[in-house]
């Protein structure tokens, strides 16, 4: 049987990490790996956060129901000694969870340690290794907040670290040879899987099995890989309408609740009033087509808007296009971005504690 690399790791009898899981109040990076330093490479940290990529499972043909964030980043990193090659690494164990357990907060603190980091003269480049099933929010969140034109990669993996021919050892290579890569900066937040460079602005995850999973089907990609070496389609540029929000000094928990509710034929209106009685300071509608909800969907959502001030923004279900449907004052439609993304952008809006024309100017931005 062939082994990958990581398998090989693992059989030479280094340690699975068990899984760290950083409740907010301890949230804290720790710095576990370091080798010989090569003044002439650049400083890259990579902090590791979990998911497939650090994923075990009992067999090399078990791609799915495994263990999603089992192995720590000092193993992550000594199973691809060719990062040594092109980078002076630093591993950093962050969180290590599967990424539907990354919480606001973590954010929070994630955007904190990575602006400490690339603030620094010594730091040229951060790459995060986390889920995938949420590395779009993640990704989106860092492209908004971490302010620095270096560059800030995330990266995955579709199979776990035991499968035959995973795909995690390369595609951390790849994220890393990026991130030390002049021609990576002033890019904002990219996204690396499957050789593909990717805006973390746009990229989705669109197929829930498959390697090929990260796309932006209108945007397209910003480059690729040929030989481990990253080729970029475009100058440098920035998504159009993007903001940037300074999270530096918030607390972890400053982020208010915002729910994302489907819309489908038949949808209970009732829900969206239960989200609000629980705490909801924003909700995004992933509504059907470009944006519609129901008769009755709409009335409960227009008296929310009326009578408790909560923002409402219609987005849509539909993979691609804008949702432009705006009701008036406190609803506002989300443009091209999708739900999971409207949230994050609507959290951080309501934490900067804009209000109805800049929630308006945010969201429905038109090009002169
Ligand atoms: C996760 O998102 O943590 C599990 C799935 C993956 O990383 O592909």
């Amino acid at each position: 049987m062939r082994c990958s690399v990581f398998t090989l790791a693992l059989q030479a009898g280094l340690a699975i990490a068990s899984p760290i899981d950083f409740p907010p109040a301890q949230l804290v990076a720790r710095q576990v790996v370091d080798r010989p330093f090569n003044a002439s490479l650049p400083n890259i940290t990579i902090f590791a956060t979990g998911g497939t990529i650090a994923g075990s499972a009992s067999s090399s043909d078990q791609t799915t129901g495994y263990q999603a964030g089992a192995l720590g980043v000092d193993l992550l990193l000594q199973a691809v000694p060719q990062l040594y090659n092109v980078s002076n690494p630093r591993g950093i164990q962050f969180a290590n969870v599967g990424s539907s357990e990354v919480t606001p907060a973590m954010l929070v603190n994630l955007t904190q340690h990575i602006q400490r980091e690339l603030d620094s003269p010594h730091c040229q480049g951060v790459v995060v290794t986390h889920g995938t099933d949420t590395l779009e929010e993640t990704g989106f969140f860092l492209d908004l907040t971490v302010n620095s034109t270096k560059p800030v990669v995330m990266v995955g993996a579709m199979r776990p670290a035991t499968a035959i021919s995973a795909d995690g050892p390369i595609n951390l290579l790849e994220a890393v040879t990026l991130a030390a890569s002049p021609a990576a900066a002033g890019r904002g937040a990219m996204v690396v899987l499957n050789d593909r460079i990717g805006s973390a602005y746009y990229t989705t995850k669109s197929n829930a099995n498959m390697l090929d999973t990260f796309r932006a089907a209108e945007q397209g990609y910003l480059g690729f890989f040929l030989n481990i070496k990253p080729f970029f389609y475009f100058q440098p540029s920035l998504p159009v309408g993007k903001p940037m929000f300074d999270v530096s000094g918030a607390a972890l928990d400053a982020l208010p609740q915002v729910d994302v509710l489907y819309g489908h034929q038949g949808l209970d209106p009732a829900l969206a009033k239960a989200a609000v009685a629980a705490g909801a300071k924003g909700l995004v509608l992933a509504g059907m087509g470009a944006g519609s909800w129901t008769k009755n969907g709409t009335a409960a959502i227009d008296e929310i808007v009326k009578e408790s001030g909560t923002a409402v923004v219609y987005s849509r279900r539909s993979m691609d296009g804008s949702a432009g449907r705006s009701r008036g004052k406190g609803t506002y439609g989300s443009g091209t971005l999708n739900p999971q993304k409207t949230r994050i952008m609507l959290q951080l809006a309501l934490e900067a504690g804009y209000d109805d024309e800049q929630l308006r100017a945010l969201f429905e931005f038109e090009e002169e």
